[in-house]
């Protein structure tokens, strides 16, 4: 049990965004994946799904600028990044970060991911979307699963040995869609990150080298 009542430490991780200039508290969460798992390790070309108000983009910028610096030698490296964002809702522009307008089930999406990329595959997948709870949870489970399988498909853009991480609400199916993500990905990671709230049932699953 933590020293701290539940709305001080809420309020602490909210100051400390603040503080770094981070949109979302939510980019805590992310730090702590790339800490635990090392996403992003020669990650150039990425793509956000669920990204406003951005903090992801956010941080996610901070690491591919990172990479351009770090991985510059013979292996697989680019002197250039791009990442792109999608949201139903509007975000405040990010420098040099492309921002989509739109759902990320509609088909168009396809041709959006394949211009800006200019058809080449993706280094990384994050997604942090999530449905608008409506406080029940075992409907709130199954939106979000369906959600989930969505964006399990744009993972086709992924490249061979590429990385993806998902939101998911714990609940019935969640083990169905950890098995279907077990036969793309080689190694997969549950993780629960300490920024999240402890009553929320929220977990990413943190899918490692796609196969
Ligand atoms: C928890 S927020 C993401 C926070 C973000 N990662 C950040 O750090 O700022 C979840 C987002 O998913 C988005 N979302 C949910 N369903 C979506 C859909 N079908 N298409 C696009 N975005 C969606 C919501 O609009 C919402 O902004």
């Amino acid at each position: 049990m933590s020293k701290y009542p539940v709305n001080h430490r809420k309020e602490s991780h909210y100051r400390k965004a603040k503080q770094k200039g981070y949109r979302a508290r939510s980019a805590f969460k992310l730090i702590e994946i790339q800490k635990r798992f090392n996403i992003f390790k020669r990650a150039f070309y990425i793509l956000d799904l669920g990204s406003a108000p951005g903090s992801w983009l956010q941080v996610t910028k901070q690491f591919a600028i990172e990479n351009l610096e770090k991985y510059n030698d013979n292996h697989y490296s680019r002197t250039y990044y791009k990442i792109m964002g999608v949201d139903l809702k509007k975000l405040t522009p990010i420098e040099d970060v492309e921002i989509v307008r739109m759902d990320l089930t509609n088909k168009e999406l396809t041709n959006k991911i394949n211009e800006y990329f200019n058809r080449e595959k993706l280094d990384l997948i994050i997604s942090d979307a999530s449905i608008n709870k409506s406080g029940n949870k075992f409907s709130d489970q199954a939106r979000q699963i369906k959600l989930c399988y969505e964006i399990l498909k744009i993972t086709k853009f992924l490249k061979y040995k590429g990385n993806f991480v998902i939101k998911l609400f714990q609940g019935n199916d969640y083990e169905e869609f950890y098995k279907v993500l077990k036969k793309k990905f080689i190694n997969i990671k549950s993780f629960k990150p300490k920024s999240s709230y402890k009553k929320s049932n929220e977990i990413y699953l943190i899918a490692l080298k796609k196969k």
